[in-house]
């Protein structure tokens, strides 16, 4: 079905374009969107060179696991997302994300989630010893990730728990890397995760050697409110700054200084990888944060110049950390 008939360019109207802020979260319906595409590739970007310097062991933890695995439906937030890739045009596709990720989309229709991939991409380096730690809550959710552990044969590495990642976080003593993904709606979309989150990243700094915090951008309260507690820098990708009301604008991931060091040489790549996604690569830092909270700052903006706005980045100290 894929092969070339979904390309994303459809003229489908995105339910990323719709009020959404709302609406219970329903995995399937936005896995491979453009949020997951971006989550995506920073975090194979970072384990990378994470996951090398630490050669002995490595220990990855989610918080908020997802199936593994989303059937992707006819008309999912996938085709602005992962969709805009199966056009054929070959740029940017050398990364090692796609080779992941595309021969299940094209097989089975099928699109990995965020610990099936770090697995994958340990287990295919060689990392000698790695393992991951990944929680979910949701009864159904729960089945499809024990299923995508057996079929994808990745029990010797993945440990599913089935309880609260917020919870498990208070008790899980050490980790190379954790990443914080919450739905930021609860399952009757009354309630969302930002207090929560904030709590959780209080925790995972003090035990977590790195971190990173996906997070939606409806509106620059609350993701500058976490940038400026966090002490890190958030790799921020925007693509309906103007919309009003409760439409999702963009999305960040938030992550550690020595992790945000690693991914800023790769800033050059990440504006273009922006501008195919039809957005806009900014830096945030919680320096700036904290001296003006409310405002569109501490951003290094990465247009779609490429290699032009890696220098521009480069030799723009504010934003470095
Ligand atoms: C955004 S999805 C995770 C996506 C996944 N990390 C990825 O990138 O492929 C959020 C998941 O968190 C689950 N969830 C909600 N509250 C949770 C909690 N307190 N602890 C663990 N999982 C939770 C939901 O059922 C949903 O499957």
């Amino acid at each position: 079905m894929l092969n070339g008939q979904f390309t994303g360019e459809e003229g489908l109207r995105s339910p990323m374009q719709q009020n959404t802020a709302r609406r219970p979260y329903n995995h399937c319906r936005y896995a491979g969107n453009i949020g997951d595409v971006w989550k995506h590739i920073l975090l194979i970007d970072a384990l990378r060179t994470l996951s090398s310097e630490s050669p002995k062991s490595f220990h990855y933890v989610e918080t908020h696991a997802g199936p593994g695995y989303a059937r992707l439906g006819e008309n999912g937030d996938w085709r602005r997302g992962i969709g805009r890739f199966m056009d054929g045009t070959a740029e940017l596709l050398d990364h090692y994300y796609f080779n992941l990720v595309l021969p299940a989309m094209n097989a089975n229709f099928l699109y990995k989630g965020s610990w099936v991939l770090a697995a994958e991409f340990l287990r295919n380096v060689g990392h000698p010893n790695f393992k991951l730690t990944v929680h979910e809550v949701n009864a159904d959710t729960l089945k499809m990730a024990g299923s995508a552990i057996r079929k994808g044969q990745l029990s010797q590495w993945v440990t599913l728990e089935p309880k609260s990642g917020y919870d498990a976080l208070q008790k899980v003593e050490k980790a190379d890397l954790v990443l914080v993904d919450p739905p930021y709606r609860s399952s009757d979309g009354t309630a969302d995760d930002w207090d929560k989150v904030m709590n959780a990243l209080a925790r995972v700094k003090s035990m977590a050697r790195h971190w990173m915090v996906w997070y939606p951008l409806f509106r620059r309260q609350e993701p500058d409110a976490l940038i400026a507690m966090s002490g890190g820098a958030s790799f921020e990708l925007s693509w309906a700054e103007d919309a009003p009301g409760w439409v999702m604008k963009g999305c960040g991931l938030l992550m550690d200084p020595a992790s945000a060091k690693i991914l800023q040489q790769r800033s050059g790549w990440l504006a273009s990888l922006a501008e195919r996604l039809g957005g806009r690569f900014d830096l945030r830092s919680s320096a700036a944060a904290k001296t003006e909270p409310s405002q569109n700052i501490g951003s290094a903006h990465h247009g779609s110049t490429g290699d032009n706005c890696y220098a521009q980045f480069l030799s723009n100290p504010v934003h470095l950390l």
